[in-house]
């Protein structure tokens, strides 16, 4: 048996970590948030996602990392950058950003075995208003499903909670993606979803590691996938935000692995 398969796991396949792996996963959440907060710098009206890829990829090497995407299912780019109506796996490429474009970075980390995932929201310019709102509801709800995260609770209540807040406030939550969990790999279950019924689902136990990373659209839910088998957009062409933490569940509640040591997580425009 590898070392991924050891461990005691739940009737639904949901690994559950010892206390000491914890450590190891906040020093992998952590190198993803630190690249996250340095990348703000490179966001600006002109800048092609391409090159702010090339510092992603370049800053992962030098802070003892490996890019978990390069590789992954063909995948060839150490982020991935969704602009506007791109849901996610949008594509670094040398299109170059315009005044009040909205992008999402999403970086997956590998440290010593431990994988770190998560992203945010940033924009190019001047910030519209309707997206201003967007990527503050989004977010919020990504918090109102961590405050759902503790042990008895269930994964329903969690989506329950994304979902009533997002719908609240007369936006949509993305189907056709979900949160996972992670540890010693990139995807496994469960499936987090980000809609639900309170009390459905699986029970969360002390131990578990996931993420919650809901996307949130300004129009309807649906998305399609482009011919280049990755890029996710909304049917609508509306406006699309996410954002994305790595958590651990703990015996009272949970801990943030990927929260930005910079403390530059949540959009602030000034
Ligand atoms: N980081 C993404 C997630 O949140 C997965 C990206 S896979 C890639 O799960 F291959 F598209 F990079
Ligand atoms: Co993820
Ligand atoms: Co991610």
């Amino acid at each position: 048996m590898t070392e991924k398969h050891r461990g005691r796991q739940t009737k639904d396949g949901i690994r559950i970590y010892e206390e000491a792996d914890f450590a190891g996963m906040h020093k992998a959440g952590q190198v993803s948030a630190q690249i996250l907060d340095e990348v703000a710098e490179l966001v600006f009206v002109g800048q092609t996602t391409a090159a702010i890829d090339a510092f992603i990829e370049r800053r992962a090497g030098e802070l003892g990392s490996t890019s978990a995407t390069i590789g992954y299912k063909g995948y060839q780019h150490a982020s991935c950058i969704s602009v506007n109506h791109v849901v996610c796996h949008g594509i670094p490429g040398d299109k170059k950003l315009k005044d009040g474009d909205i992008l999402n970075i999403d970086v997956t980390v590998i440290v010593d075995g431990w994988f770190g995932d998560t992203s945010r929201m940033y924009v190019a310019g001047k910030l519209g208003r309707k997206a201003e709102r967007l990527i503050e509801i989004t977010h919020d709800a990504l918090f109102m499903g961590i405050e759902a995260v503790k042990p008895g609770n269930t994964f329903g209540d969690i989506g329950h909670a994304i979902q009533t807040f997002v719908e609240g406030h007369r936006m949509s939550v993305v189907r056709d993606f979900c949160g996972h969990g992670l540890g010693r790999v990139f995807h496994s279950p469960p499936n987090v979803l980000h809609y639900g019924r309170a009390g459905t689902g699986a029970v969360l136990e002390e131990g578990m590691f996931f993420t919650i990373e809901p996307m949130v659209n300004l129009g309807r839910p649906e998305t399609k996938v482009l011919a280049d088998d990755w890029t996710a957009v909304t049917r609508d062409k509306s406006l699309s935000a996410q954002f994305e933490h790595s958590i651990g569940v703990t015996a009272t509640g949970f801990e943030i692995f990927t929260l930005s040591p910079a403390g530059k997580f949540h959009p602030t425009y000034g």
